[in-house]
């Protein structure tokens, strides 16, 4: 196990901020888990870290993070219909998605190009363009540090639900991902519900649209209005769409009939980058931090010296929100 001192963080979150922290830890195998278990004194703070794509530090972390490094890729198991791979939760996630792509593998591919690793997809769910990652999820394991022991999660006890799960909740920073095996269909199933999708294939033949095909319109919409981390330090959406049930929902569009909204299956999702916008907040700049200008739901770096300051602005606009709307947004990115 390899552990350094004071390092800076800019280079592990997608926020790119230097912020410092105390003890760092790399892990690549179980083995690593136990070591630095029992190197960290019991009391101090410690955080998982993966992709660091939806993480904000707003200052030095004077715990311990242990860095998920824990690489590699094996089928398990499979049958006519289905083929399921166990992934180290290290590994990249487009990287994966593009490997499943390549072997002609179907079901993840409406999550191209999502930023962050393998172990953060069941963590909070991953979802874009009309999926998400609990349909695909067949089993989690990784150590319970609390206890050092090794568990496997199917995935109903995974506790999935919009941009949750058991491991965002429960067991925040107490269970370790060490791999996540996905199930994937091997017969042509391609998912064309979500809007913006259909609409880029407007007047094309569906039936005729390949895999790889859909992949790279999905990487095509995605780059057409979300920062890349690499250009632009961002956490994706910052806050989360609120749920309302139906009264609360029918009142608010009555004063706003072009309210932009999705009905679920027990609430209406609403937009929160509508409401942003609405508020005026699309496209600000101010001093190192803004919201992006093709999509009001991004917070971006321009430069902070710290974390601070994107805080702040999520206060700043989630205040706006609330008076306007009566609606309290909720974060999605994890503070520390
Ligand atoms: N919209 C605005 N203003 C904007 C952007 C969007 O009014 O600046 C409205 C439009 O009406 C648009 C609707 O919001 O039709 C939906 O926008 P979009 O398709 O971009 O989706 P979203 O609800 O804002 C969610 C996820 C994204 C995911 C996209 C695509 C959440 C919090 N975010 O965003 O996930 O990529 O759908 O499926 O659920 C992430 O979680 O980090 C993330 C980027």
């Amino acid at each position: 196990m390899i552990s350094k001192k004071n390092v800076s963080l800019k280079n592990y979150t997608s926020f790119g901020i230097n912020q410092k922290v105390k003890n760092f830890y790399l892990i690549k195998n179980i083995d690593d888990i136990n070591k630095s278990l029992k190197s960290i004194p019991e009391n101090q703070k410690r955080i998982i870290l993966g992709g660091g794509s939806n993480i904000l530090f707003t200052k030095d972390f004077q715990g311990s993070i242990l860095y998920n490094n824990i690489l590699g890729k094996k089928i398990i198991k499979e049958n006519e219909k289905f083929v399921y791979v166990e992934f180290g939760a290290g590994e990249n996630w487009d990287n994966i998605v593009d490997y499943c792509v390549n072997n002609e593998w179907y079901g993840i591919e409406n999550l191209s190009l999502i930023p962050g690793s393998v172990g953060a997809a069941p963590i909070q769910n991953i979802g874009a363009y009309g999926t998400e990652i609990k349909h695909f999820i067949h089993e989690v394991k990784g150590v319970n540090l609390s206890n050092g022991r090794f568990e496997i999660f199917n995935k109903k006890s995974c506790n999935f639900s919009y941009r949750n799960s058991i491991f965002k909740s429960k067991l925040r920073n107490i269970f370790f991902i060490t791999h996540v095996t996905i199930k994937l269909y091997r017969n042509k199933k391609l998912n064309f519900e979500y809007k913006e999708v259909n609409d880029f294939f407007k007047n094309k033949d569906l039936t005729k649209i390949t895999l790889k095909e859909l992949r790279n319109a999905i990487i095509k919409i995605r780059k057409s209005k979300l920062p890349s981390p690499k250009t632009l330090g961002n956490a994706g959406s910052f806050f989360k769409n609120p749920l309302l049930k139906s009264k609360e929902f029918h009142l608010l569009q009555k004063l706003y009939p072009e309210i932009s909204s999705y009905k679920t299956s027990e609430n209406h999702k609403i937009s929160a980058a509508w409401l942003i916008e609405k508020c005026g907040w699309k496209g600000y700049k101010k001093n190192n931090v803004g919201v992006y200008k093709k999509h009001a739901l991004v917070l971006v770096n321009h430069g902070c010296k710290s974390g601070k300051e994107i805080f702040k602005l999520s206060e700043k606009i989630k205040k706006s929100v609330k008076d306007k709307f009566n609606i309290t947004l909720e974060r999605e990115v994890n503070i520390y």
